[in-house]
């Protein structure tokens, strides 16, 4: 019997799975790691499984992936174009393997105009985080209706960022980014996203301090707060500038949404009581708020993370990790991508965080596949779409 890195805190265990011939599994709920699941293998995950990523369909194959009509029907921002010449769709489209797997026209956003008739009907037949099977019509409706500003339909207004090539860092929690100093580096980017546990206190020249987007779900944003508040993650980073990526993993996600919208406690749910002002600031409005849209989070994990955990019986707990989402959707928005604390081929040499005092090798939850996204990370620095920190 393998050892089982089972969170100490984690009290919650209700299944003991096997993934043969991989690992073993411990599923648990309401556990207090940043994501629900936690894999806990003998050893380092096999590289088999992720070796052939691309060619065992990181494509889902015979599926159209296109976006239903009524996507294409609601009133879009004006195009923005890019006038960048090396930029990450350039290199993306002239790459053979990536040419065929990056959609850029995928919407990458949800706004109010998707609440539609249309909309509910096809993503009734997914789970979240792909879709809204089994969420409230209201819950959902409630919080979409509420994203009604030209800055819920875009990222950013490219017109802000003059001179062509908007830049962005990605920066992930590994412990690569420890001594790194790579904090003036990820500051001179234009844009800089985080996410879940990202300390930044007392590590800004490793990490930088700038922060344009934060990135998470409720429950690794709340989870991050508890695990990592030994760290010094007290708070979720709040600033005027800084705008909130919210990624759909559960219906608490859009009651939340709408409540920090609102600027009132949470009314019903899981987190019924919390205050959003706690965790985003004072500043309550729409424009703050941006949410993935499911579609993209479906696209997303057929076309550069299809697990093989999607073969399983236990595929409908598998998502990419809040880290992959975020440089996914960096990729899908900016010129040019640079990832910061993502794990590397060298990641047994690292702590699990940047900003645990002492080494702890990095953990492995069930829900996602750490190796996989490696490879692509890997292969997409190595393609020239975008760079990767390692050392
Ligand atoms: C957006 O919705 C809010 C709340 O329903 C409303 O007060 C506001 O006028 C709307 N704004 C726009 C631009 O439609
Ligand atoms: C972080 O880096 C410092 C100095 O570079 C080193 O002493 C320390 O052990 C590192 N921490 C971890 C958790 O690896």
């Amino acid at each position: 019997m393998p050892k089982l890195a089972l969170g100490a805190r984690n009290s919650h265990v209700v299944a003991l799975l096997r993934m043969a011939p991989l690992q073993e599994v411990v599923l648990a709920l309401g556990l207090l790691q940043p994501e629900p699941l936690l894999l806990a293998p003998a050893e380092a995950p096999s590289r088999a499984r992720s070796r052939t990523w691309i060619q065992k369909g990181g494509l889902e194959r015979g599926k159209s992936l296109k976006p239903a009509p009524e996507l294409l029907r609601p009133k879009r921002t004006k195009a923005q174009p890019s006038t960048c010449p090396r930029s990450v769709a350039a290199r993306a489209k002239a790459d053979p393997k990536f040419g065929e797997l990056f959609r850029f026209d995928t919407p990458v956003l949800m706004w109010d105009q998707h609440f539609s008739t249309g909309t509910w009907e096809r993503l009734k037949a997914r789970h979240v985080p792909y879709g809204w099977q089994g969420l409230s019509p209201a819950a959902v409706g409630s919080a979409l209706r509420l994203l009604n500003t030209s800055s819920n339909r875009r990222l950013f207004d490219r017109a802000a960022f003059r001179g062509g090539c908007v830049r962005c860092a990605v920066v992930g929690n590994g412990g690569i980014l420890n001594g790194s100093r790579q904090g003036h580096d990820i500051d001179a980017h234009d844009l800089v996203f985080r996410l879940n546990g990202a300390v930044i206190k007392g590590f800004e020249a490793d990490v930088g301090t700038k922060t344009s987007f934060y990135g998470f779900t409720v429950n690794t944003m709340k989870n991050s707060l508890i695990a990592y508040e030994e760290y010094g993650f007290t708070q979720v980073p709040q600033a005027k500038d800084l705008r909130y990526i919210f990624i759909p993993s559960d219906v608490r996600d859009y009651v939340m949404l709408k409540s920090a919208i609102e600027g009132s406690p949470v009314p019903e749910g899981l987190d019924k009581g919390d205050e959003p002002q706690k965790y985003f600031g004072p500043e309550a409005s729409a424009k703050k708020f941006k949410l993935l849209h499911p579609d993209f989070l479906h696209y997303l994990t057929t076309r550069f993370l299809r697990s093989e955990i999607m073969n399983t019986q236990y595929s409908y707990l598998y998502m990419p990790s809040t880290g992959a989402l975020m440089l996914l959707t960096a990729l899908h928005t900016c010129d040019q991508v640079s990832a910061y604390g993502f794990i590397t081929d060298n990641y047994e040499e690292f702590s699990d965080h940047y900003y645990e005092p002492e080494k702890k090798p990095l953990l492995f939850y069930a829900n996602h596949d750490m190796m996989l996204e490696a490879e692509l990370w890997k292969r997409l620095h190595q393609a020239g779409i975008m760079t990767l920190y390692q050392r």
